[in-house]
C-alpha cells in the first residue's frame, strides 16, 4: 500500500488545488477515484453509478438531520460551525470524550489499516494545501469532533485532524473504557454519509460507490476477516 498512497496523495493535492481554483470538479474527481480503486480489496458494485439525483440527494440530507432529534445528545450545547453528528445510535456527547484512530487501530487494526489509505485519512492535509487548515468554514467537515470539549481544537489535538473514526461513529471514549459490541452502530446507508457530502460538497456522491473505496468492519475486533475473507463485504 505505501507506494501507492504516496502517488495518491501527490495526485490528490493536485487535483484539489485544481478543485479550489476552478469548476473542472466532474473531470479532476475521476483522478482520486481511479487512484482509489485498487486500494480496496472489493470489487466495484454492480448498479447505478450515476450521482445521486439533486432532489434525492437533498432529501437524504434532511434524513440525514432527522436522525440526530437531540443535536446535542445529552452533551454540551454545539455552536455554530460545529462539524456535523454522524447519524451514530447510542452514543451520547455527555462525559464522553474524542479520542482518535490511533486508539482504536490497538483493536481494530485492519478497520485503521483500510482507513488509513482513504481519502479521510488526509481530509486536513487537503486544507493545508489549499491554505485553509484555520478556516472555520471549512474544519468542520474535515476534522473529527469540532465543537466538542474534546474535539479538534487545533495543533494541540493532533490525533483528531482529518476524519477519523469518531467523525462517523461518535466519541468513542466511553467505548475505550468498556469495549462492547452497539458503539456506533450506523447504517450502511448513504445516511451515514451526506451531512458531510452534501450535494454542494459531493455532488457525485452515491453510496455504492463511495463505500467501496473505504469499506471496512465486517473484521471483528480482534482484526479478523469476516468468515467469507472480505472486509465490508454485505452481510
Ligand atoms: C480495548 C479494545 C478496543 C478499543 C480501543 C476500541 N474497540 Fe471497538 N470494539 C471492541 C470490542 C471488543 C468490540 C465488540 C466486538 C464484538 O462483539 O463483535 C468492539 C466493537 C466496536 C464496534 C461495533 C461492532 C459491533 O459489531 O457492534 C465499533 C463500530 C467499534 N468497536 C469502533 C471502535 C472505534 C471507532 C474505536 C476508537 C474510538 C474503538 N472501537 C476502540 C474493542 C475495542
Ligand atoms: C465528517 C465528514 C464526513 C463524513 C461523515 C463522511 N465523509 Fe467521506 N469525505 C469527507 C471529506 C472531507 C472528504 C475529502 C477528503 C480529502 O480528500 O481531503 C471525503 C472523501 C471521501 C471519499 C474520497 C472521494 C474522492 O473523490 O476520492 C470517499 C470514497 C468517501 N469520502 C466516502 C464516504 C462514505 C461512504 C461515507 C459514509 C459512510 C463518508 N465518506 C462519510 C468527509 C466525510
Ligand atoms: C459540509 C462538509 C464540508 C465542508 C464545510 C467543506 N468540505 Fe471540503 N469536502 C467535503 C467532502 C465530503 C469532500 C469529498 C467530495 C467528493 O470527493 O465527493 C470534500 C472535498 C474537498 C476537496 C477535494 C479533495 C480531493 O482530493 O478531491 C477540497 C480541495 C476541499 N474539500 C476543500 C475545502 C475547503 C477549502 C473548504 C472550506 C472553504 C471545505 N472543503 C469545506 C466536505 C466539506
Ligand atoms: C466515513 C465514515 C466512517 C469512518 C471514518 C469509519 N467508519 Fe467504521 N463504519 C462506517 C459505516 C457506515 C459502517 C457500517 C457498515 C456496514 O454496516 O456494513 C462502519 C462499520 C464499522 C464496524 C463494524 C460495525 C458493525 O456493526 O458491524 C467497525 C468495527 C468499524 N466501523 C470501526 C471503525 C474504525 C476502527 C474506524 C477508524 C479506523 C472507522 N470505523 C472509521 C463508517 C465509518
Amino acid at each position: 500500500m505505501g507506494a501507492g498512497a504516496g502517488e495518491t496523495v501527490g495526485m490528490r493535492v493536485a487535483s484539489s488545488i485544481g478543485v479550489a481554483l476552478v469548476g473542472l470538479r466532474l473531470l479532476l474527481l475521476a483522478l482520486p477515484l481511479a487512484a482509489c480503486a485498487p486500494r480496496v480489496d472489493v470489487p466495484a458494485p454492480a448498479g447505478p453509478q450515476e450521482p445521486l439525483p439533486t432532489d434525492v440527494h437533498r432529501a437524504a440530507e434532511a434524513e440525514a438531520a432527522a436522525r440526530v432529534p437531540d443535536a446535542t445528545r445529552g452533551g454540551p450545547p454545539l455552536r455554530d460551525g460545529a462539524s456535523p453528528l454522524p447519524p451514530f445510535l447510542g452514543v451520547s456527547r455527555a462525559d464522553n470524550a474524542y479520542v482518535g484512530a490511533a486508539t482504536c487501530a490497538a483493536c481494530h487494526p485492519t478497520a485503521a489499516a483500510t482507513w488509513a489509505t482513504t481519502a479521510h485519512a488526509h481530509a486536513l492535509d487537503t486544507l493545508r494545501a489549499n491554505a485553509s487548515a484555520s478556516n472555520p468554514a471549512c474544519l468542520p467537515c474535515h476534522v473529527t469532533g469540532l465543537g466538542h470539549p474534546s474535539g479538534w481544537a487545533g495543533a494541540s489535538t493532533p490525533a483528531l485532524a482529518a476524519v477519523g473514526c469518531e467523525a462517523c461513529h461518535g466519541p468513542g471514549g466511553a467505548h475505550v473504557a468498556a469495549p462492547a459490541a452497539g458503539y456506533g452502530d450506523l447504517p450502511a446507508s448513504g445516511a451515514a454519509c451526506v451531512a458531510c457530502h452534501t450535494h454542494d460538497n459531493s455532488p457525485d456522491f452515491r453510496f455504492e460507490r463511495y463505500w467501496p473505496l473505504i469499506a471496512h468492519g465486517r473484521e471483528g475486533a480482534d482484526g479478523r476477516e469476516g468468515a467469507d475473507g472480505r472486509e465490508g463485504a454485505p452481510p
